[in-house]
């Protein structure tokens, strides 16, 4: 529904990290739900608790939904005091305005906040161990948000891609076009997950709650923190970086009979040795999401043959 001038839901949603991923995502899966004001970091800089207070007053949304992050898992590790500041301590200044005006956050969070040393895909009342300064600050970030009062909800993702901004399969795809072979690592297990899918789950959650307010701004605080906490949102299936190369290169294949392509060659994390270290198990379940707020996130086999036809 549609919150119209003067209707009782009032108040902009406002998006942050339009330029990504997931935020360019949502900028566009959320504009059915009324207006959405997605500042670029020129307006809106995560690093400077100023400039998000004097956007968020600004702007008084009645949804500040939060996708931007330093993401930049390996740079994070020289890099700990920034990637703290926009991951853990903007997610603070951000949530403590929300409160105040009585705004609810959406916030996204990851896999890494587990260690990977689990043998079962991660539920989301498991301890959190993260092993990277990216994962760690993500991890601050989610308990900012959860200490703040604001009324909010967490999705923790994987392995986000789409056929859109950096991610592993338009580098995978990349490659496979310019080498002969391609070492992909086969020891970490987890799940990729569609942009969009998030975007329109997100879109779902927000419909639920605002029908669970009653349409009426100040309500929306008590439905989404009726409805609210940490909810695992990863694409269904599970699947390594390599089983992932290894489907897209062939799907590619398929569509290119002319082309050749890389041979993908089975390595271990061992073999691949990077300043972060990221979780050998990273799968999520996700059945809190379907059973709470009634959505399925796509398998990853089906959303990366969608993505495929979108280049
Ligand atoms: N990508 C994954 O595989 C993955 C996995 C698990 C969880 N997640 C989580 O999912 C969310 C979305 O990820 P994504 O893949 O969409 O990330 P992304 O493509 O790397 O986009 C990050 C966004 O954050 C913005 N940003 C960074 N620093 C900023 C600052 N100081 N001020 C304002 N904006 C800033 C970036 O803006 P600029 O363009 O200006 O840099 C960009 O728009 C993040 O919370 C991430 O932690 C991602």
């Amino acid at each position: 529904m549609q919150a119209e001038a003067g209707s009782p839901l009032r108040g902009p949603i406002l998006v942050t990290g339009a330029t990504g991923q997931v935020g360019g995502q949502l900028v566009e899966t959320l504009a059915p739900l009324g207006e959405v004001i997605a500042p670029g970091r020129a307006q809106l800089d995560l690093a400077s608790a100023e400039s998000i207070r004097s956007v968020i007053r600004a702007v008084r949304p009645r949804w500040i939904v939060n996708p931007a992050a330093y993401t930049a898992v390996d740079k994070a590790e020289s890099e700990p005091k920034l990637a703290y500041a926009i991951n853990a301590e903007a997610v603070g200044v951000l949530s403590e305005e929300a409160r105040k005006i009585g705004a609810a956050v959406i916030h996204f969070s990851t896999d890494y906040v587990f260690d990977g040393k689990g043998s079962s895909p991660y539920v989301e009342t498991d301890v959190a161990a993260p092993t990277s300064v990216y994962g760690a600050s993500k991890l601050a970030g989610e308990r900012a948000l959860a200490e703040s009062g604001a009324s909010h909800m967490i999705f923790r993702t994987s392995w986000v891609y789409g056929a859109k901004g950096k991610n592993f399969l338009l580098t995978i795809l990349k490659l496979a076009r310019e080498k002969e072979t391609l070492r992909v690592v086969a020891d970490q297990h987890g799940a990729p997950t569609w942009s969009r899918d998030l975007a329109e789950m997100t879109a779902h959650v927000i419909r639920r709650c605002e029908d669970a307010s009653g349409q009426h701004r100040e309500k929306l605080p008590e439905a989404v923190a009726s409805l609210g906490g940490i909810y695992h949102a990863a694409g269904s299936g599970e699947t390594t970086w390599y089983e992932f190369a290894r489907e897209a290169v062939l799907l590619q294949q398929r569509r290119e009979p002319g082309k050749q392509f890389a041979e993908l060659l089975l390595i271990s994390t061992a073999e691949y040795p990077t300043p972060a270290r990221r979780p050998a198990n990273s799968r999520l379940d996700c059945s809190k999401l379907q059973e709470r707020l009634g959505w399925r996130m796509m398998d990853w086999r089906e959303s990366l043959q969608k993505v495929l036809t979108e280049f």
